[in-house]
């Protein structure tokens, strides 16, 4: 049994992520009174701020990232907000900072909850600091957690090292690993799509399923992020993380509960599962100069100010080894400077085993079902249908689709941050939607294996030219097979 921490330590609280998206989540999330009444929010990091300060520094942030039209109290939230400074690489600070948290109660509804949106090689030192200032008690009375932000190491070496770390602190039920693409509504949704319906789980399989395709496409370049992206690239900022957890989430088993350990059990077994990908099976790119919508737009070389062998695009054949899914290619790719931003999923379904129509001149097409996660949500199940007529030509048959948006389908009900979701999960102590140490290093082992093989094949990345979907290699990566990418 858990309970909500009334403290909540924040680290990184002046970077980039904690103005766009967390401070407009508590913010929303206290003024909905979903945090506990007496909710004491510390934000830490290097920059010099007094209580009063910060508070300044929040609302600026508020003014700026909360999403338009949220009604929320900004008054009552600040006046919750506290702050202490603290260059977390060394281990002095640290007892000013546990001052500053003061004492953390056992009773119920005491505890602390600590999030660290940092730099990942602050991890090990912070977590050494908060131990030895008793910030990170691990007796069963104690309600202390821990919320760790992406990127968690450039490998599976890197990421067992960090493991490793904050598991000698924090025991693995109270580390909350953070992919917000399972703080997505319409992420979530998957779950209730497959297991609140009766209908697609018979067909959910290599008997009636053809592909699956998933695609995570941007409209951003580089962004203020050269630093840590031209290190990373776009397998790692995002196939290792939230493209994988959607695969998980579409070819995992049924769980048998929706608890943090029957639905990690299942998402860690697809994962196991992945076959090591094949040079035929893999395309990368870089995008050169173009437009987006109209827009002249620079290349990566260009935003960057040098040459760099990075990929900003990776497209992706994947199998999953298990009898659910022998012979089902997953199809992904993701990339920057797309001609448009859309997340969604595409189940491909197999065509009729025989067409009664066929002698009557009309075709038949597979049933394709489109999971929108993003900008547009929504839920489309391709049918066929007969045209009207009389048919004295013979029939005809066109594909009609079944769509629901879900703003529609749910109109009433607020639309949430994912950080919200992630957030108050945290405070709560529920860590369904938060990513097990064994994910995480299923995911690595299979991305440390395609950089093998882009090592070992020569393979580097081909230019693309913004404001298009890739080289066309990632075209022929799908048409070879007779796929066509959904666009
Ligand atoms: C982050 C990546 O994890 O996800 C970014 O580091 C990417 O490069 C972002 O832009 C995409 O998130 P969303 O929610 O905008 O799809």
């Amino acid at each position: 049994m858990t309970f909500s921490a009334n403290k909540l330590l924040l680290f990184g609280a002046t970077g980039d992520l904690s103005q766009r998206m967390l401070l407009p989540s508590l913010c929303a999330l206290t003024s909905d009174g979903l945090l506990p009444d007496n909710i004491d929010i510390i934000g830490t990091a290097r920059s010099e701020y007094t209580d009063e300060s910060f508070r300044n520094f929040a609302s600026e942030a508020l003014a700026k990232f909360l999403p338009a039209g949220r009604k929320v109290d900004i008054d009552t939230f600040l006046t919750k907000l506290r702050y202490q400074d603290l260059d977390a690489s060394t281990p002095e600070g640290f007892d000013a900072l546990a001052k500053c948290v003061g004492p953390i109660g056992t009773g119920e509804n005491e505890g602390l909850s600590i999030f660290l949106s940092t730099a990942p090689s602050l991890f090990e030192p912070t977590i050494k600091g908060l131990a030895a200032n008793g910030l990170a008690p691990n007796g069963r009375d104690a309600n202390v957690r821990i919320g760790l932000e992406k990127p968690l190491g450039t490998d599976l070496a890197s990421s067992c090292q960090i493991n490793d770390a904050v598991a000698s602190a924090f025991t693995e039920d109270r580390i909350f690993r953070i992919d917000h693409y399972l703080g997505k509504e319409t992420v979530q949704n998957l779950l209730a799509l497959r297991f609140a319906n009766i209908m697609f789980e018979p067909l959910w399989n290599a008997a009636h399923i053809d592909h699956v395709q998933i695609t995570v496409a941007e409209t951003v370049g580089l962004e203020s992020r050269v630093g840590y992206y031209d290190g990373s690239g776009a397998l790692r900022d995002m196939v290792q993380n939230h493209i994988l957890q959607l695969l998980a989430l579409v070819a995992m088993e049924p769980p048998t509960s929706f608890d943090a350990t029957a639905v990690r059990d299942e998402k860690v077994k697809v994962l196991r599962a992945l076959r090591p990908i094949q040079p035929s099976e893999t395309v990368t790119g870089q995008y050169k100069a173009g437009a987006i919508n109209g827009e002249a737009v620079p290349g990566y070389d260009d935003e960057l100010g040098r040459d760099s062998e990075t990929e900003t695009f990776v497209a992706l054949k994947a199998h999953i080894d298990n009898w659910r899914w022998k012979g089902v290619p997953f199809y992904l790719r993701t990339g920057k400077r797309m001609p448009e931003r859309t997340t969604e999923i595409i189940v491909k379904f197999r065509d009729v085993p025989f067409s009664i129509f066929e002698d009557r001149g009309a075709k038949t097409l597979p049933n394709t079902l489109v999971i929108g996660i993003q900008p547009r949500e929504n839920i489309r199940l391709s049918l066929m249908a007969k045209v009207p007529g009389l048919d004295r030509g013979g029939i005809r048959l066109r594909q009609v689709p079944l769509d629901i948006a879900m703003p529609d389908a749910f109109a009433g009900p607020e639309r949430r941050i994912a950080y919200e979701r992630l957030l108050l999960d945290l405070v709560e102590g529920d860590q369904t939607l938060f990513v097990r140490r064994d994910e995480v290093e299923a995911q690595w082992n299979w991305i440390d294996g395609i950089r093998e093989t882009w090592g070992e094949a020569n393979i580097t990345p081909k230019t693309y030219t913004a404001g298009s979907w890739g080289p066309s290699s990632a075209i022929a990566l799908a048409e070879r097979d007779g796929v066509t990418w959904h666009e």
